[in-house]
């Protein structure tokens, strides 16, 4: 089973020193940088907008896997877009509109990512895996790193990779919250081929950035 692309999650990173965390996750074999954004509103936290994504690009090439937690997302599309995002993910929890807002996402040329809450059913997937490049499996609730994986969602990764096997498309399957080494193969198993990961990524301190990547991809 080939390794699974790892996007480290920022949030765990030194919010003080952004720019240099960012270089040196990249430097310890990220594939992608994950941008948690955060409204205080859809989710009980409150995290970065667009000008530290267009603050953050400078340092990395990295593609930027943005991670809307927010409500309305509509509204800020463009602005993350225009900060140098690559894939735009959010949460049709977040609004009643999700196939409008894939399709405003791709009308900016970027990837657009669904994300569904642990308690939001697979099913709500059913008429958007045509238009998506990404689903997000959300293994925790989202508003925190640090939380224990819920694994019940190991049979929701299941049934969504049977889904986009089955449109024949090559839509990512992400998940995210909890995932360690050990967890990392279970996800993998169930169908996974991106993780997110915060505390896993970060442990340690730069120095640990490399076998921390390496570990989560099953080679360390
Ligand atoms: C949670 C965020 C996650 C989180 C992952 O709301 O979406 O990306 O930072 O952190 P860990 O890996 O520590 O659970
Ligand atoms: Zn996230």
């Amino acid at each position: 089973m080939a390794a699974p692309l790892i996007s480290p999650s920022i949030l765990s990173a030194d919010f003080a020193r952004l720019g240099e965390e960012v270089r040196a996750i990249d430097a310890a074999g990220a594939d992608w940088i994950h941008v948690d954004v955060m409204d205080g509103h859809f989710v009980p936290n409150l995290t970065i907008g667009p000008m530290v994504v267009k603050a953050l690009r400078p340092h990395t090439t990295k593609p930027f896997d943005v991670h809307l937690m927010i409500s309305p997302v509509d509204p800020y599309l463009q602005a993350f877009a225009d900060a140098g995002a690559d894939i735009i993910t959010f949460h049709p929890e977040a609004g009643p509109h999700a196939h409008r807002t894939v399709q405003a996402i791709k009308a900016l040329g970027k990837q657009a990512g669904v994300s569904l809450n642990p308690g939001t059913p697979a099913k709500m997937l059913d008429y958007l895996y045509e238009e998506v490049d990404l689903v997000l499996v959300m293994s925790v609730n989202p508003g925190f790193g640090g939380q224990s994986f819920i694994s019940s969602q190991l049979r929701k990764i299941e049934a969504i990779r049977k889904s986009i096997d089955k449109t024949g498309r090559d839509v990512r399957l992400e998940v995210d919250g909890g995932v360690d080494a050990v967890i990392a193969r279970q996800c993998v198993d169930a169908g996974a081929d991106v993780l997110v990961a915060g505390t896993a990524a970060f442990r340690g301190g730069p120095d640990c950035y490399a076998a921390n990547i390496a570990a989560l991809k099953g080679v360390g």
